[in-house]
Formats: C-alpha cells, sequence, structure tokens
C-alpha cells in the first residue's frame, strides 16, 4: 500500500473530467486500496480518483465514525435524486482548511460497482449523500468552491496559492 499525493485547488489537474474505469482489475484494486489509505490519513470522508492525479471514475468513501466502512464507487452513476435540497458545510482534501456551505440533495441513488467489479445499487441520504455528490463532481472536474461567489473563490484561491508558495520555501 502506499500514500499518494493529494493535488491542491487550483491545480488545473482538478478540472480534469475522468473516464469510465474499463475493468475492474489488480491495477483498480491496488488503486483503491492505496486511496483508501491515503484518505484515511489525510482524516478525509471520501477521496476521488482525480484528486491523486488518475482521471478515471473511482471514489473512495468513509463516514463512519469508527472508519472501519469504506465504501468503493466505480463508475457510479446517479439514478434517482430527491427534489428537496438543503445548505450543507462542506470541505475538501484538495481545499485544506476551507469550510462552505454548498446546497446538494437531501437524498440520492446511485449504481456503482465495488471493489470486486460487482454492479451495486447505494441509497444515500445525510453526511453519505452530501458525501457521494462531492465525489462525483471531482470526476466531472468540479470542485465544491466552483458553487461559490467569484469573489470568495478568488479569495480562496489567492490564499491557497500563498500557502502553497509558503510549504514550496
Ligand atoms: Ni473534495
Amino acid at each position: 500500500m502506499a500514500l499518494l499525493p493529494i493535488l491542491c485547488f487550483p491545480d488545473p489537474r482538478l478540472y480534469t473530467v475522468a473516464k469510465p474505469v474499463a475493468a475492474v482489475d489488480a491495477r483498480i484494486r491496488a488503486l483503491c486500496r492505496d486511496m483508501t489509505e491515503t484518505m484515511y490519513e489525510a482524516k478525509g470522508i471520501g477521496l476521488a480518483a482525480t484528486q491523486v492525479d488518475v482521471h478515471e471514475c473511482l471514489i473512495v468513501i468513509d463516514v463512519s465514525d469508527k472508519r472501519d466502512q469504506a465504501l468503493v464507487l466505480i463508475n457510479p452513476e446517479l439514478v434517482w435524486r430527491s427534489p428537496e435540497r438543503h445548505l450543507n458545510e462542506e470541505g475538501c482534501l484538495s481545499v485544506p482548511g476551507i469550510y462552505d456551505g454548498v446546497e446538494r440533495f437531501d437524498a440520492v441513488r446511485v449504481r456503482a460497482c465495488d471493489a470486486t467489479g460487482q454492479l451495486r445499487t447505494i441509497e444515500a441520504t445525510g453526511l453519505l449523500s452530501v458525501c457521494i455528490q462531492h465525489e462525483m463532481d471531482h470526476l466531472l472536474g468540479r470542485v465544491f468552491v466552483e458553487y461559490l461567489s467569484p469573489l470568495k473563490r478568488n479569495r480562496i484561491k489567492t490564499k491557497m496559492l500563498k500557502a502553497q508558495r509558503e510549504a514550496e520555501r
């Protein structure tokens, strides 16, 4: 297993649209393991392959308290969403230290393959629903700050670039 470096906003690679995973093979299973380990190490509740510079449709999520219920979603497809939407506070491992409100569907139904290649349907509400929508956005090249006002986004961009420059010194 290996820890993978996480891309930080505004890295242009975060805007890449992911391609479907062609086959759930040994390479993909290893990627699932590495991404899960990377997510736990970074204390995140979700990680999309896009964030580790792999542009294939793969997400790992764990919203459990004990951090022992990792979910792998390969080629996730939204098949239903609730009419109700709510504003939730979100953060992202690619935008460290920034939290802001984003409107998401209260509930979603998603079809995806698991790490064994088995097609499953997941019904999600609450935090899991928010997390799935956030991570599926990454696969479309969308970071949550895109939902904020241009003014806020620019302020975040400036802050991130400054932090990255300081880290390089
Ligand atoms: Ni994120």
